[in-house]
């Protein structure tokens, strides 16, 4: 099976980058990541693509008259490499219309909560502090929305007791860290179709 080509757009730490890169590497998947791109120069997700080997680039929207001239600049780097299937991971922008109009349905995001609850940004806390008994992670497929695409697959986790906001983010993590590469994995063998607001996952 050939491999997919994979970019993810990453603007911090990178674990979930690192997840799919090991993924990858491991063989367990049939994709490679082949491009990491960030908006923030610093980004640690910029060294672990340098350290496996994979053309880091940024671009910081600065640098650009508007969001679509930055995002045209997004997507020419994304075509270079021939990118198939857009990964966000940890991207801090809301996507706009450049980059939805070239990957319809080609570009996923995870968030730290059971969507459609808690959206935006530290999903992990808003749930923590709602009180929820549980919360979780959501891969979905990226709209015009706020964390509102249609979901691809979730995965649920307990809140205890004694958990701080930290110890339930990290118990979620963990989880990202399995559903993300898993999603990429029925993409790229083609098992993902979507009808709608619904993701079908076709079985083998
Ligand atoms: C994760 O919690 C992810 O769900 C959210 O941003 C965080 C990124 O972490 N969208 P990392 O950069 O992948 O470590």
């Amino acid at each position: 099976m050939s491999l997919l080509k994979v970019g993810v757009l990453a603007s911090g730490r990178g674990s979930n980058l690192q997840a799919i890169m090991d993924a990858s590497r491991e063989g367990k998947i049939p994709a490679e990541v082949v491009v990491v791109i960030s908006d923030q120069g610093d980004a640690y997700a910029l060294e672990r693509a340098r350290s496996a080997g994979i053309t880091a680039v940024v671009v910081e929207p600065a640098g650009f008259p508007s969001r679509e001239a930055y995002e045209e600049q997004v997507v020419a780097v994304l075509q270079k490499y021939g990118v198939e299937l857009v990964c966000l991971a940890g991207y801090m922008r809301l996507v706009g219309r450049v980059l939805l109009k070239v990957y319809p349905n080609k570009m996923m995001n995870i968030h730290p909560a059971l969507l459609p609850a808690f959206p935006g940004l530290h999903g992990q806390q808003q749930a923590w502090e709602y009180g929820v008994r549980y919360s979780g992670c959501t891969v979905h497929f990226v709209d015009d929305g706020m964390d509102t695409g249609p979901i691809i697959l979730q995965a649920v986790v307990p809140v205890l007791p004694e958990d701080t906001g930290d110890d339930l983010a990290a118990r979620i993590l963990e989880q990202e860290h399995i559903i993300y590469p898993e999603a990429v994995n029925l993409f790229a063998r083609g098992r993902l179709e979507v009808v709608g607001r619904k993701v079908m996952i076709i079985q083998n």
